[in-house]
């Protein structure tokens, strides 16, 4: 439901993201459809932007759309327009073909093109200079993510008055890591712009002054970054964790819908009523660990300590960045390997993969974590993961298993999910099995303990607590 909008004067709260939470697609007769943008950062953000009223600056997901300001749900929406060599070089190349497999620890070679950086800055200069027109006089402005981390530099040479935040969803890498970056420096001095910077982890926010110390020679005590002005005061800048989550009401609330309820037990049936059912969900991207995950499963099967007659995997694999080479390349390899599974173990009528490369609504989701039994969250690295802290929101029946990884930011408040090291096939095949013999006086006390912990630092305590913060820090300065 979009509609035009002309009452909005400027505004004293900003988000600002790649993506808009709305998603635009071209249809084939030129028409356009929108649905919700992938991705965790929106599933976090929306909650926030509904309680105070702002404006929300992103891209709305499709080249060359260009689009007047709009509302949605009493939030202001300002697009950015980005043209097709944008989209390439900037989101598709540097975005997620530089930046991103070097913040997760080169799982994937990241490229380093000099074409790339620079449109990396003309889009950052876009983004800040859009925020510039819309911020009203000494308004506060939320920056977020790996794509737009010169905005808060850009934004304080354009806007003095304005107070700055920075929030990272990803990790922030080891010096060892980030030193790798052509642009190493100007990616710090970027994020420099902001009052305060936020980060998932503790060891995010070690990283980060360990490479402000050695890269920038700035004075770093606490969390406190001395950042020297030629001519001017010295300004200070505070970089902290801020572990993000999920809105615990919304889910409770999805899961208590009958027709959810009615759908899990559905989606049981539609599987074959199998004894066990496991579960993941996550965009397909080699940061996941899909294939890591399969082999185990492989294994497991050939072993004979799964009974593919007994245990199904149901494993949702939400498209991404289609058009990135590794992308192509793992939806390849991850589609052998479901094939390879399938043929082996499966019989007509039952499958132990059921492979789905699609987006699903957010009930058909809630459906589906209600009717599982093991839920894996394996990837390699990853800065939160909020899929596995949906899952534990949802099952306010005490029961299922969380399987999930240690190199999962998630991993830091999770400490009653059964951990994993993903890197190790052995591992993984132990807690698998662990998880699916797991007892239900265990599984509760385990579930249970995790949802303590969901339902006191839900999302809207997360972004409580920046912005306070971030109050604080523009005060004491
Ligand atoms: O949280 C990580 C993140 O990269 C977001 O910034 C992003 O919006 C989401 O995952 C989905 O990725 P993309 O926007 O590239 O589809």
């Amino acid at each position: 439901d979009l509609s035009g909008i002309s009452t909005f004067g400027p505004s004293t709260m900003i988000v600002v993201s790649n993506r808009l939470p709305v998603d635009a697609t071209e249809n084939e007769d030129g028409s356009i459809s929108w649905g919700l943008a992938p991705g965790g950062l929106v599933t976090a953000l929306e909650p926030f932007m509904r309680e105070n009223a702002s404006t929300w600056v992103g891209w709305a997901g499709i080249s060359d759309l260009v689009l007047a300001p709009f509302e949605r749900d009493g939030v202001k929406l300002v697009s950015v327009t980005l043209s097709e060599n944008d989209v390439e070089l900037f989101y598709e190349g540097f975005s997620n073909d530089t930046l991103w497999p070097l913040y997760h620890d080169v799982i994937e070679a990241p490229s380093y093109h000099r074409a790339w950086w620079e449109v990396y800055r003309s889009v950052n200069q876009k983004f800040a200079d859009v925020v510039a027109a819309e911020a009203a006089e000494g308004a506060t402005v939320w920056v977020h993510d790996y794509q737009l981390q010169l905005v808060p530099q850009m934004l304080r040479e354009l806007r003095p008055d304005l107070t700055i935040g920075f929030f990272l969803h990803i990790p922030f890498p080891a010096y060892g890591l980030f030193s790798q970056l052509p642009w190493r420096r100007q990616i710090i001095e970027g994020l420099l712009g902001a009052d305060l910077v936020g980060f998932q982890r503790a060891q995010d926010v070690d990283n980060f002054l360990r490479i402000v110390r050695r890269i920038m020679a700035y004075k770093v005590i606490g969390g406190h970054v001395t950042v020297p002005s030629r001519g001017e005061e010295n300004r200070y800048v505070v970089a902290r964790n801020f572990p993000i989550s999920i809105s615990y009401p919304d889910i409770q609330k999805l899961i208590k819908d009958p027709a959810v309820i009615a759908r899990s037990r559905e989606i049981r049936e539609s599987i074959g009523n199998p004894k066990i059912m496991i579960l993941g969900a996550d965009r397909l991207d080699y940061t996941k660990g899909f294939l890591h995950r399969l082999k185990a499963y492989d294994e497991l099967l050939s072993d004979g300590d799964l009974d593919p007659t007994e245990v199904v995997m149901v494993m949702v694999a939400s498209p991404s960045r289609e058009r990135v080479d590794s992308y192509i390349k793992l939806r390849d390899d991850v589609e052998l390997a479901v094939g390879r599974i399938n043929g082996q173990y499966g019989e007509l009528g039952h499958y132990p993969v059921v492979y789905l490369h699609h987006n699903y609504p957010r009930e058909e989701m809630m459906a589906l974590f209600l009717a599982a039994d093991v839920m894996l969250v394996t990837p390699l690295r990853d800065g939160m993961n909020l899929v596995a802290k949906e899952f534990v929101a949802a099952r306010s029946d005490g029961d299922g298993v969380l399987v999930l990884s240690e190199f999962a930011g998630a991993f830091d408040e999770l400490k009653a999910a059964v951990a994993v090291n993903p890197h190790d096939i052995d591992d993984l095949k132990k807690q698998i099995l662990r998880a699916k013999d797991m007892a239900p006086a265990e599984r509760r006390q385990r579930m249970l303990s995790m949802r303590r912990r969901v339902r006191e630092h839900d999302v809207e305590k997360w972004s409580r607590d920046f912005l306070k913060a971030l109050a604080h820090t523009n005060r004491v300065s």
